[in-house]
């Protein structure tokens, strides 16, 4: 299905869930659906390229992530920084990577130096790629960013305005979500794209994350049509 006709660039995000129940299935540890949660989301943004999306946007990573027992965060953070990695691929598929979180600098910033570096790296080895932009929410919860983005507007010292506000996003340039996935029958919203999400259309479907396809994914992508 292409989406060439579009008057605005199609914008879907992600909510990978169900990776440690894919593993419970199969007998195996958390973090064997984790890895396989990464190789899909290599295998996803593959898809949604060919499908002229125009911004993927997945959640890797929440604020309250870190509360997961010691091994199964480091793994993860792992994942991530093999993910970030992944730059000939990223090129090779015309993809621009971004990152959304809680910055670096900022009291509370619990995001190992080795990770931010792949995130760094993978932004500017990735930047000069103007096909879809591939956003991860790595250490982010939606709430930190709207209460930072208000804080920062009062600063300025003008109304705090919706056009304040979304001027203070973690990323100003990031469009509205018209699709919203999530996998492995939750149907929350868990803190993500609060802002963005406004007026998307959600898709909760009964697949773990790491068996999310191009069938399934089509089948999301129907929803909104060429027209959203
Ligand atoms: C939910 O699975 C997923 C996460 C904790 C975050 C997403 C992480 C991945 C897809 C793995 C690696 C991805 C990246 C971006 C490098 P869960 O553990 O909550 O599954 P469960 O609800 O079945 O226990």
């Amino acid at each position: 299905m292409g989406q060439t006709d579009r008057a605005r660039p199609l914008h879907v995000a992600c909510i990978m869930d169900g990776n440690g129940r894919w593993a419970r299935r199969r007998g195996l540890p958390r973090t064997a659906g984790h890895t396989a949660g990464e190789e899909n989301l290599a295998e996803i943004v593959r898809i949604a390229a060919k499908r002229d999306v125009g911004w993927l946007t997945v959640f890797g990573f929440s604020t309250e992530n870190w509360v997961r027992p010691k091994a199964e965060v480091r793994h993860i953070l792992g994942l991530h920084r093999r993910l970030f990695g992944r730059i000939e691929e990223l090129n090779e598929h015309n993809v621009r990577v971004q990152w959304i979180g809680r910055p670096f600098d900022e009291p509370g910033s619990r995001t190992p130096v080795a990770v931010q570096r792949a995130i760094r790296q993978a932004i500017a080895d990735t930047a000069h790629n103007d096909g879809m932009t591939l956003t991860v929410a790595f250490d982010y919860g939606s709430r930190a960013e709207l209460a930072r983005a208000a804080a920062l507007a009062r600063r300025d010292g003008a109304a705090v305005s919706e056009g304040a506000v979304a001027s203070h996003l973690y990323d100003p340039s990031m469009p509205d979500v018209d699709l919203l996935i999530r996998t492995s029958g939750e149907s929350r919203i868990s803190n993500f794209l609060l802002w963005q999400i406004a007026g998307t259309q959600v898709c909760f479907t009964e697949r773990s994350w790491p068996d999310l396809d191009a069938a399934e994914f089509d089948a999301a992508l129907a929803l909104v049509g060429d027209g959203a």
